[in-house]
């Protein structure tokens, strides 16, 4: 079972071999373990390393582990230290002598570096697509939401109206920058460490190039030593999940309060919501409050390799394989919270009612009433006091701004007038904000457009 045992005189102890062994955790990457065996195998022959029989012999044994791994006639169990002694043992086992060759020119520490490599290159693409999709819902929504009004918070004090077109547009940009993160990994990367051997490369004419381009990298990475020790591109990674849940919680946190009694802004479905095993009157926001709850163990993955890393001489040290379970677990809780915030933000429904009354309360178009004197020649600091008093007199009277009568308008300032109610009226504080990137509808249907393209395109 072990590739190593030639100059031992002991079994290993047990426990040690349980706290050394990573096949619990590295057999996620099987099929990348042998793709790469393959393309080395491949590689091994057109240098005339191994003969074409051997390598027809070896590519055969290899597809046929996969096959069987994956219809589940092939168990992959314990005994075996990791994924790479378990592929080349059975390998040995099915086609005997031959399948001792393929080792050659190889480490695991090269063979390790390549197998997560491609691992991440796979995920990645299953987390872009994901947060395209919510993308896509959050698309969905703005285009049906130019003029759904809503506050807009500063605080999470009423500040300016906006609509939640707008408010969802926030949330497409991050995750639009999301996913160029992402794409940004891939391509720094995106260097094949194979032919790296365990630190110092090899003496076999390998072709690196070949390899390289057989398994889809843009080239032969240029350093061994760096290529067996480089764990940059997990800190990259992880970096990014821990920007992505920093996301995800935020909207969360707005889903949580926007669901609460006292907002009502929303209502979520029920197939995206639980209940309390006392209170009957309880419909939680239980999916949010987790990707909420799940951010920080994803924080908690980024730290702990950066500081596995952080002490580590070159080359390669077998802290490293430290990397995988945090990597693999903080991957699964992304696309976990991806899944399942996006189908809990395609169900919910948004009171559009309740979000406009809110709007309309709470002096949101206060600097709108301010603005409305600056264009009437008031200087605006003299105009923000003059507001803040009518303000005051509107808390004393119980009133909104657009139900203050003209005379204690004019009691105040004689420049008011009567369309003093329209510049007020929420359609015009909302429709008046037209610098790109603005609430306004027009503003805004520039933005859906360019969205639309970008989604086209990306
Ligand atoms: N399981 C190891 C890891 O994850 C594979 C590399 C082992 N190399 C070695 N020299 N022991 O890092």
């Amino acid at each position: 079972m072990k590739l190593w045992g030639g100059r031992f005189t002991k079994e290993t102890n047990q426990l040690v071999h349980n706290f050394n062994s990573s096949i619990s955790f590295d057999q996620k990457f099987y099929r990348q373990d042998i793709m790469g065996s393959i393309a080395h195998a491949t590689m091994l022959a057109k240098q005339g390393i191994i003969s074409e029989d051997e390598k027809k012999l070896i590519v055969d044994g290899l597809t046929n582990i996969m096959e069987d791994i994956e219809n589940g006639t092939l168990e992959i169990t314990g005994e075996y230290e990791d994924i790479h002694s378990f592929v080349e043992s059975k390998l040995i086992e099915r086609i005997g002598d031959t399948g001792k060759k393929l080792h050659t020119g190889r480490s695991r520490n090269d063979q390790v570096a390549l197998d997560m490599k491609l691992y991440i290159r796979d995920e990645i693409e299953t987390l872009d697509n994901l947060l395209k999709k919510l993308m896509l819902t959050l698309h969905r929504i703005m285009k049906e939401n130019t003029e759904t009004f809503m506050p807009g918070f500063t605080h999470l004090q009423k500040a300016q109206p906006v609509t939640l077109a707008h408010h969802m547009g926030a949330y497409f940009e991050m995750f639009k920058r999301d996913r160029q993160r992402l794409d940004d990994i891939k391509k720094r990367m995106n260097l094949s460490p194979l032919g790296s051997g365990a630190l110092a490369g090899t003496t076999y004419p390998l072709d690196r190039n070949f390899c390289a381009s057989l398994l889809g990298f843009d080239g032969p990475s240029l350093n061994s030593m760096d290529a067996v020790s480089d764990r940059d591109y997990l800190i990259e990674l992880l970096s990014s999940l821990s920007t992505i849940m920093m996301h995800l919680s935020r909207f969360s946190e707005e889903i949580i309060i926007w669901n609460s009694n006292e907002y009502q802004f929303i209502d979520l479905d029920d197939a995206y919501s639980t209940g309390s095993s006392i209170m009957p009157q309880k419909k939680n926001p239980d999916i949010a409050e987790l990707v909420r709850g799940k951010t920080g163990r994803v924080y908690g993955a980024l730290i702990s390799l950066l500081t596995t890393m952080k002490g580590l001489p070159l080359a390669y040290n077998k802290d490293m394989q430290e990397d995988k379970e945090l990597t693999f677990d903080a991957i699964d809780t992304v696309k976990g919270c991806l899944a399942l915030f996006d189908g809990m933000l395609s169900t919910m429904k948004f009171s559009k009612k309740v979000m406009e009354e809110s709007a309309s309360k709470g002096f949101i178009n206060a600097t709108d009433a301010a603005d409305y004197l600056v264009n009437k020649g008031v200087p605006f600091r003299d105009a923000h006091s003059i507001i803040g008093r009518l303000v005051l007199t509107c808390i004393d009277k119980g009133l909104s701004l657009d139900q203050l009568p003209l005379e204690d308008y004019k009691a105040i300032s004689p420049v008011f007038d009567n369309d003093i109610y329209e510049a007020i009226s929420l359609t015009s504080c909302v429709n008046k904000r037209s610098t790109l990137g603005a609430p306004g509808k027009e503003a805004m249907e520039k933005v859906i457009a360019l969205n639309e393209e970008y989604l086209l395109n990306n």
